[in-house]
């Protein structure tokens, strides 16, 4: 297994270091981070990103509240509020949130900080071994000889370990199956053209990249033998929502008989949901589709319509691709199993 880069280092008892995404690929900038006011502001403007990584951060965000602000339940619960409540549609973020706060108020005040920067590295490691059980499954469904089409950002650095989907993809090429990626640019924050394609030159594998309007086109060629990407919330019914975009790859796929997979964490599943439609969808500022980095390029003030995620229904999905095995629909039976260990 194969790790791009590490994009959050765990220092306690003071915070963390985070590697800024929004300054990739141009700049590598490292951001100490030891207050929750920064971190909550990192994770806002996604300088720290990617639905596993979040719960990392989340993790980690629960040390520094107990480093900085005190370990009483009162201080504990505010800063999990504060915390959760920076994005709402990974739901690996708040749920990391909301149990290392459980076990911190399961234990007397003198040991919370202790246990809670145990846990966030414990958290790291265990983020890091589900990626590369995830990319065994994972890779077995792409088949020998096939290009694939991905989205966003799935890699190092949005999950701490090899990634999900573009750890299946690393240990595919690693396993001699793929001969190239085929890498969106990812509209607005463009996280496929900055990020996946830097992990990918890291990594060694051949990438392409296209515009997102081009997806449909170069399924509807035949040039790609499975679509991939990750998820940041399942529901119980299977209904993913990721970057946004992904619905409509989906759709392509399944009119050209592609297979579209989905490689995402256990913690990413959600049964508490029962379908897409109780999935809190993330709305971003205008000027992100208006401009990027300073540059703006559409006129000050016009309104934008920006999603920050969709939802792919689950009669889309081939399969869905976790560390304890690969789901296959229907959804709801397999889902449950998978959660339930069987
Ligand atoms: O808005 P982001 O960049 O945090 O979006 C998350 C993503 O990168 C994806 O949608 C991804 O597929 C899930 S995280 C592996």
């Amino acid at each position: 297994m194969r790790i791009s880069v590490e994009p959050l280092r765990i220092e306690p008892p003071r915070g963390l270091v985070l590697l800024d995404q929004t300054r990739l690929p141009q700049d590598e900038v490292w951001l100490e981070i030891s207050s929750v006011e920064a971190l909550c502001e990192a994770i806002q403007m996604l300088r720290v990103r990617g639905a596993p990584l979040l719960g990392l951060a989340g993790a980690c965000g629960l040390g520094i509240a107990a480093a900085t602000r005190g370990v009483s339940a009162e201080h504990l619960m505010q800063s999990a509020r504060q915390l959760r409540e920076t994005r709402p549609t990974a739901v690996d973020l708040g749920a990391a949130v909301d149990a290392g706060l459980a076990a911190a108020l399961s234990v007397p005040e003198p040991e919370r900080l202790e246990l809670l920067w145990k846990r966030a590295i414990e958290f790291k490691a265990q983020r890091i071994a589900e990626d590369e059980a995830l990319a065994a499954f994972g890779a077995e469904l792409v088949p020998t000889g096939a290009a694939v089409l991905t989205h966003c950002n799935t890699g190092a650095l949005a999950t701490g370990g090899s990634g999900t989907a573009l750890g299946v993809i690393s240990r595919a090429w690693d396993e001699g199956r793929l001969v190239r990626c085929y890498a969106t640019e990812t509209r607005p924050l463009l996280q496929g053209a900055r990020l996946t394609a830097w992990e990918l030159g890291r990594l060694g594998i051949p990438a392409t990249l296209l515009p997102d309007t081009a997806a449909a086109s170069l399924i509807a060629s035949g040039t790609v033998g499975l679509v991939i990407t990750g998820a940041d919330r399942i529901a119980a019914n299977g209904d993913s929502a990721n970057k946004i975009g992904t619905y409509g790859l989906a759709a392509v796929a399944s009119r050209h008989g592609v297979p579209f997979i989905i490689a995402a964490p256990r913690s990413t599943i959600d049964l508490t949901c029962p379908n897409g439609a109780g999935i809190p969808i993330e709305f971003r500022s205008a000027s992100e589709v208006g401009g990027f980095g300073g540059q703006r390029w559409a006129p000050d003030g016009v309104d934008a319509y920006n999603p920050a995620f969709d939802v792919t229904p689950g009669e889309l999905i081939a399969a869905i691709v976790t560390e304890s095995g690969i789901a296959p629909p229907p959804f709801g039976p397999s889902l449950r199993a998978l959660m339930s260990g069987q």
